[in-house]
């Protein structure tokens, strides 16, 4: 059994440890403080479980060096915008070569239909659009179901994140109404009247909000991956599809996370059949990137509605999207490091990791329990995957998360924060996988009573 008593003494001596050995990462922070909100170039830097920031000094693979020359196996990867591993050869390279040819010019460069070829070949839409972000580009995809169906609402699942899109930073209340999430800053706007939300594997409660009749979308991830980790049962994502289908709403998949399910995303390897897909974040080898597919049927619904429109803004598109460096980083990480054989490495990695995961959870006896989705896989603090973001939040234990993170971080194991997500590179050895288990088995001895 863990002894809260033993975690919050563990977790301050792992915050003084931390303390002592990161002399330089408190000396840049303390550089950095009068600067930046927060010492910090974005603030919820902080919500990291650490005494102060760590600094980074150089990233390679899997591995993170920090200011203080202390080496890190990195099972966060930049919350996958590294998934296949920081600064892949192919990438830099191509980074390298294209800039001394431009950075950006509002113009495409010749690589483009390569480029277009690769995206139809990897995730089987035919048609794409750029953006800079993943935020972004789910966000031009809202404006697009919109303006082709007509209809104001979007429909997403209680417990996601697809980035800091207004409309879809909402949760679900006890009595199940819609409403803008607690947390949000500078919330005029009534989300409600934009979204609809309801729990993840409840396929009733989402043929129930689209009769309504009132929903451009459904924008979903397949798995929820932000909210712990909650896997679709069987035939739910089916059904959601169908459902939409059935009442003419779009079905958007947001596959920026769950493309670690295989080579194509969640949804080829699953062989789903999304009208719109969103894939960011790792697409272009941790450049800012993001894309989005979608089928002829939608491509011509959004030409109609375009040449529909009077000149000007649309509301859709960035400076910088599509930037040449951007569509050079995109070429080679879809050619040459996001490739079948790198998802191979990445499977067989994480199976090892989460068996063995689940072997200390059984030798322990504790209620705990690992989910995996393809390469990324979640410790959970329950006996069964959750199958919503409601059972999937009463299983966090933010003081035992934070002293798990830390304690592992001081032994040179870098884990995503704000929940337990690990997720596993093509580079990731047996030796690196096997350091976390020992790691997670020694943790537990240390706090159970
Ligand atoms: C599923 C999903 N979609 C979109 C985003 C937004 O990505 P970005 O912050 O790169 O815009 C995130 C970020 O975590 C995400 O998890």
């Amino acid at each position: 059994m863990i002894a809260t008593t033993r975690v919050q003494a563990l977790r301050a001596a792992e915050e003084r440890r931390y303390i002592d050995t990161h002399r330089q990462s408190a000396a840049a922070a303390h550089r950095s403080a009068a600067r930046f909100l927060y010492g910090l170039p974005m603030h919820w830097m902080r919500d990291w479980p650490l005494p102060h920031p760590l600094f980074v000094d150089d990233a390679q693979g899997n591995r993170l060096r920090c200011l203080d020359g202390h080496e890190y196996v990195d099972f966060c990867l930049g919350d996958t915008g590294a998934m296949f591993g920081h600064s892949p050869e192919p990438v830099v390279r191509a980074i390298a070569e294209q800039a001394a040819h431009g950075l950006t010019a509002m113009l495409p460069g010749e690589r483009l239909a390569a480029v277009g070829e690769l995206l139809a070949s990897t995730f089987g839409l035919p048609r794409w659009q750029l953006a800079l972000s993943a935020t972004d580009a789910n966000r031009f995809v809202l404006r697009w179901a919109r303006a082709i169906t007509g209809r104001p609402k979007v429909l997403v699942f209680d417990g996601c994140y697809h980035g800091t899109v207004d409309d879809t930073l909402v949760d679900r209340a006890a009595d199940g109404r819609t409403i803008a999430r607690a947390s949000l800053l500078g919330q005029v706007h009534d989300l409600a009247r934009a979204a609809v939300v309801v729990a993840f594997n409840d396929l009733a409660a989402v043929e129930r909000a689209l009769d309504a009749g009132d929903i451009a979308c459904l924008l979903a991830e397949p798995a929820l991956t932000n909210c712990g980790l909650v896997p679709p049962q069987p035939g739910f994502i089916e059904g959601v599809q169908a459902a939409c289908r059935r009442a003419g709403v779009l079905f958007v998949l947001d596959e920026t996370h769950t493309v670690s399910s295989g080579h194509g995303g969640h949804a080829r390897v699953h062989g789903l059949d999304p009208d719109m897909l969103v894939v960011g974040k790792a697409i272009a080898g941790g450049l800012p990137c993001a894309v989005y597919g979608f089928t002829d049927a939608v491509a011509q619904r959004m030409t109609a509605a375009k040449d529909a429109a009077p000149p000007g803004h649309s509301g859709i598109g960035t400076t910088l999207s599509a930037n040449l460096l951007a569509l050079a980083a995109l070429e080679a990480n879809l050619r040459e490091v996001m490739t079948p054989a790198a998802y191979r490495r990445m499977l067989a990695a994480a199976q090892r990791l989460e068996q063995r995961l689940l072997a200390v959870i059984l030798e322990t006896a504790l209620p705990w329990t690992v989910t995996r989705l393809g390469a990324r896989m979640e410790l959970q603090f329950c006996a069964e995957t959750p199958c919503n973001a409601a059972q999937a939040r009463a299983a966090m234990d933010a003081q035992l998360e934070a002293a798990l993170q830390l304690y592992l971080l001081n032994r040179g194991i870098v884990v995503t924060p704000f929940h337990n997500m690990l997720l596993v590179p093509p580079m990731a050895s047996d030796d690196d996988v096997d350091s976390v288990v020992s790691a997670v088995r020694a943790f537990v001895a240390a706090v159970s009573s």
